[in-house]
């Protein structure tokens, strides 16, 4: 490992420009791996070439798939996918390390659940630390076996199931991972898998599974939440996939517009799936001026060009049933409400303690090294806003969380002094670029 990397970030006065945010991590994973299960060639164009996705195509290729990037060197990322056709993963040689990326462990365990082929697992210490239970449970439902150590963390070996058998699951928390681990497992299944979600999450799985030519119904039920059907042994085609900017990753740039004084952003083609939709809802809410143009649809997705102008926040409460809409923006959204006027409230934060760390007390404890008053109730969040630029001027932890990193960072430009994280590394996993696009809209990090 190479040493940690402090990076800080000075108050920014006005921001400017037109940018583009690297693709989509979710829609990214799940290209390489349908694409992997596809008869043919499919072609990705605009993939996050961020570490947990790559570290998936290196999975992906122990696993039989060959994953090449086409234009080596050049900009844009496009890649080459030559799947194997849904059952027909190869066992791989060695064990297959995901690093940081969540969604590729998870994901890849379905993948090879309902194969009969054994697979080991690891990751980095982040990864090794967080629940796998939540996936297990279902697969070994499906017939697979999974070897873990107590708590059920990385590393494991599923022993994927000779004759898998289709399932109705419903979701024990709302989680697009568990969702599309089961219904990956279900490609190789004979029959009907059914997942039932109590509150709707990100729903690139299903979009994605259509695009490949699988048969998949989503129906809403009374009670608000989803059952979303999977016809087993679909014969997958192999697509062409443009993956949309990804709005989680936009979120940073977003808020940065909105609190560094005088600022306007535009963000060209960023994804705006409703269900991912649930921060730009909120800073709406807040009183944040952002603006929605030229709306299309890519590959199956809805992407549009955002502006964002700076501009006075108010603080808000923010429900618990918008979490899933909204999960991995609470560190953001935690640096706008620092900078709005009255308190913001969170509520319904549980799931945010199994992140790439422990979130909750990662933005409680960045905000009071920044000056700012914060305090987690249960699974609430209360954050004091300043009504403007809050001190500022601390060292942030970054525990091996990207987001928390560039949360901080974006915490620094809209402060009063500098803000420094520890360890800007963890910023590869889903930003590659990070610094260079502040650098481009006018900011100082060094
Ligand atoms: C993801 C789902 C979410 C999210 C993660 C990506 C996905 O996790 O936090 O960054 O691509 O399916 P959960 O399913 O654990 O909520």
């Amino acid at each position: 490992m190479t040493k940690p990397a402090p990076l800080t970030a000075h108050p920014a006065r006005r921001l400017s420009g037109g940018v583009s945010v690297p693709g989509d991590k979710s829609i990214s994973h799940r290209a390489l791996m349908l694409g992997a299960l596809a008869i043919g060639e499919t072609i990705v164009d605009g993939l996050l070439e961020g570490e947990d996705v790559m570290r998936t195509a290196r999975a992906l290729r122990a696993l039989g798939a060959e994953i090449a990037r086409e234009d080596a060197g050049g900009p844009g990322g496009r890649w080459r996918v030559r799947g194997v056709g849904v059952g027909g993963l190869a066992e791989p040689a060695t064990t297959l390390d995901l690093g940081n990326a969540g969604t590729g462990a998870r994901l890849l365990m379905g993948m090879v659940a309902s194969q009969p082929i054994t697979c080991q697992f690891t990751g980095d210490q982040s990864l090794c630390a967080r629940p796998m239970g939540r996936i297990a449970r279902p697969l070994e439902e499906m017939g697979a076996r999974i070897i873990a150590r107590a708590g059920c963390r990385l590393p494991l070996a599923v022993i994927g199931a000779a004759e898998p058998l289709p399932i109705a699951y419903r979701l024990p928390v709302p989680s697009a991972q568990i969702k599309s681990a089961v219904l990956l497992a279900g490609l190789n299944a004979p029959g009907e898998t059914r997942v039932i979600e109590p509150r709707p999450t990100r729903d690139h799985s299903e979009r994605m599974l259509r695009h490949f030519g699988a048969e998949i119904g989503v129906e809403t039920l009374a009670d608000g939440g989803r059952r979303i059907t999977l016809a087993g042994e679909p014969e997958l085609e192999a697509r062409a996939v443009a993956v949309p900017g990804d709005p989680s990753s936009a979120a940073f740039p977003v808020v940065a517009g909105l609190i560094a004084p005088g600022s306007e952003i535009t963000l060209r083609g960023v994804g705006v799936n409703p269900l991912r939709a649930g921060l730009f809802e909120t800073l709406a809410e807040m009183g944040a001026d952002i603006a929605f143009e030229n709306r299309r649809e890519q590959s199956g997705e809805p992407v549009a060009d955002i502006t964002i102008r700076a501009g006075a926040l108010e603080g808000v409460e923010v429900p618990a049933a918008r979490a899933p809409s909204m999960i991995d923006e609470y560190p953001i959204l935690a640096v706008a409400a620092a900078c709005a006027r009255g308190e913001t409230v969170m509520r319904g934060l549980g799931e945010l303690r199994v992140k790439e760390s422990d979130r909750l007390a990662a933005i409680v404890a960045g905000l009071r090294a920044a000056g700012v008053e914060a305090a987690a109730e249960g699974d609430d969040l209360r954050i004091s806003g300043h009504a403007g630029p809050p001190p500022g001027g601390g060292m942030v932890e970054s525990r091996l969380d990207h987001r928390i990193a560039m949360a901080f960072l974006v915490l620094g430009l809209g402060a009063k002094a500098p803000v420094t994280v520890d360890d800007s590394r963890p910023i590869a996993t889903s930003f590659p670029g990070f610094v260079d696009l502040f650098r481009e809209l006018g900011a100082r990090l060094d």
